[in-house]
């Protein structure tokens, strides 16, 4: 008997193969494989009935036709799944108790999840690009989120099988280069890449140069001659420029830390400055680009906005009209640069909604010209967010108006979650009241920030992110306290006391189990579109589940079988809620 890992993938597969032989079905038939209300099945087919209308034919007839052929193709062991034709076409698939049971006893531990998820991108190399923040500025809360839900895509990614390079594609190349040298320079500033305020006093002198610029034509022309200087290689501006990319780096690196980021290669836009040509010369070379008005474009007409017939025109702009470089160039050098160098199968971008348009006109552009190169195209994907609102509704900001500071950010939720800590748990000694204050901190600003569907925006509320109920950090990650803390009474390690565990029996020990198995619907649907929020719903459920079970059946018992078949429901959830938390970034706590 084997216990599939994902059953409901499986049953998909088998319905795919089932219809190949089977008139009236198309070759590609889709079953519509969805998850079902528990009280009548674990899943249902819907897809007979659109191939019934099709085929102009009986969906019952149908169905019962598809589940003949699936039983002679070798079909579901109905020990585990029983199968049943429903409504006008429908097909219930229930897992049985025993299914439930040897799934708890097969798939144990993170390694054994791990094993069976990696059928969802296992071998693919994939290159994910976050948090790639913009250089010589302090991170805001507007680097919260491509922080927090790149980190989580690169973990499910990973976990999902896929060979993940974490590349960091800084904004280190800019036109702001050339104010701020300016600026340093007529400061007579000297950059000490030690000082703690190295970074503030940089954005510091930033904000005065554009101001002197924009007030001056003539500084202005400074500017641009320091960063035409800059672009021409001269030693004393590449020194002065490499200084401030090294201090901003420094503090990125601080927060990252905060957030246990880590990134396995920093190729910012610097990196492509001497890539570009190649990528000027190529789109020229096949048509794809053409001078307009100095500059180097490129037209999707095909695509009513980008179509060089379009009302607003807006091209792809590639190169300037003063010959530099720009985000196009680059991004288009870096594709090259991620085929060619990490053998990309597949690239993840992390960026805020405001960047659709140019990944949109990227990838247009990118896929016409590897076809024209004869060069693979990876899968490319943008992974967009939404904006972090203020109680007011507006983008969340200081009361002077300006962008609040992340580690600001990160320095109130801990000390929030101290006082919270405090509170609930005052025995603690003060050192741990401190170390769960920071990991609970973290935890809650990450949670809230991934617990709704990235593309939307979110209101930002201490109140909502710090609760101890409701779908928070802090409430899974005291349900994992709560479930270790009866092994822990009864002298058990995790994992422990279940030799001999009967298959899950009471109604709530069932619904408990289910919800354990539909990790694997969870990890699927995250992956599917890259959104993490369904794993935290998931995580939710769960907890509630557990509630429930814990509620109804006591779980240190006098009888061994049920004990013990109860201590691996417990092993489960908290193994579950463990991985699902560190999916999302959350390190656990032992006490709270
Ligand atoms: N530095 C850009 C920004 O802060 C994000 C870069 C995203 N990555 C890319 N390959 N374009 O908006």
């Amino acid at each position: 008997m084997s216990v599939w890992f994902n059953p409901a993938r499986e049953i998909d597969a088998l319905l795919r193969k089932a219809a190949t032989s089977v008139p009236g079905f198309e070759a590609d038939f889709d079953p519509e494989l969805k998850s079902s209300d528990p009280r009548h099945a674990d899943f249902q087919a819907n897809g007979v009935l659109a191939a019934a209308k099709k085929a102009k034919a009986n969906p019952r007839a149908l169905a019962s036709a598809l589940l003949e052929s699936l039983r002679t193709e070798g079909g579901v062991d109905e020990k585990l799944i029983q199968v049943e034709i429903a409504g006008p076409g429908f097909i219930n698939f229930k897992l049985t108790p025993v299914a439930l049971g040897s799934w708890l006893r097969e798939y144990r531990d993170e390694s054994k999840w791990r094993a069976g998820a990696a059928r969802l991108m296992g071998g693919r190399k994939v290159v994910i690009d976050y948090p790639s923040p913009n250089t010589a500025k302090q991170m805001h809360v507007g680097h919260l989120r491509p922080i927090v839900i790149g980190e989580a895509v690169a973990r499910l990614v990973e976990f999902c099988g896929a060979d993940l390079v974490r590349d960091n594609h800084i904004g280190d190349w800019g036109t702001n280069f050339g104010i701020l040298i300016l600026a340093i320079r007529r400061a007579g500033f000297q950059l000490d890449a030690k000082s703690p305020h190295a970074l503030e006093d940089l954005e510091r002198l930033y904000k005065e140069g554009s101001a002197a610029t924009k007030a001056d034509p003539a500084l202005m022309d400074a500017a641009r001659a320091e960063l035409a200087k800059l672009q021409a290689g001269d030693a004393a501006n590449t020194a002065l420029w490499k200084e401030i990319v090294e201090v901003s780096n420094a503090a990125c690196q601080r927060i990252y830390d905060q957030f246990d980021l880590k990134s396995d290669v920093i190729l910012g836009e610097s990196f492509y400055r001497d890539k570009v040509d190649q990528v000027y010369a190529e789109l020229q070379q096949y048509g794809l680009a053409e001078e307009s008005e100095g500059a180097l474009v490129a037209w999707h007409d095909e695509e009513p906005r980008f179509s060089r017939h379009a009302e607003t025109k807006m091209p792809f702009i590639i190169r300037k009209r003063d010959g530099s470089s720009n985000y196009a160039s680059t991004d288009l050098a870096t594709l090259l640069y991620r085929l060619e160098h990490f053998k990309a199968d597949e690239i993840i971008y992390v960026t805020d909604g405001r960047q659709q348009d140019h990944f949109h006109q990227l990838f247009v552009t990118g896929a016409k010209w590897f076809k024209a190169s004869k060069r693979r195209l990876p899968r490319l994907r943008h992974v967009w967010f939404g904006t972090i609102l203020g109680e007011d509704g507006k983008a969340i900001k200081t009361k002077s108006g300006d962008p609040v500071r992340l580690q600001a950010l990160i320095d109130e939720a801990t000390e929030r979650a101290y006082q919270e800590v405090k509170k609930k748990n005052p025995d603690l000694p003060e050192a741990e009241h401190r170390s769960i204050a920071k990991a609970i901190g973290v935890a809650a600003l990450r949670y809230a920030d991934l617990s709704s569907s990235r593309t939307m925006d979110y209101t930002f509320s201490w109140e909502k992110l710090l609760a101890f109920e409701g779908n928070t950090a802090p409430y899974l990650m005291y349900a994992v306290v709560r479930v270790r803390s009866i092994f822990r009474k009864s002298g058990l390690a995790v994992g422990q006391g279940e030799e001999g565990a009967t298959d899950p029996e009471t109604p709530t020990e069932i619904a408990l189990a289910r919800k354990l198995l539909g990790f694997t619907a969870a990890l699927d649907s995250a992956l599917e579109d890259l959104r993490p929020h369904h794993l935290c719903t998931y995580l939710h459920e769960l907890a509630a589940a557990y509630g429930a079970f814990y509620a109804a059946d006591s779980v240190i018992v006098d009888e061994p079988a049920v004990k013990a078949r109860r201590l691996m429901l417990c092993s489960r959830t908290t193994a579950i809620l463990e991985v699902g938390l560190r999916l999302l970034g959350i390190e656990p706590v032992e006490r709270m």
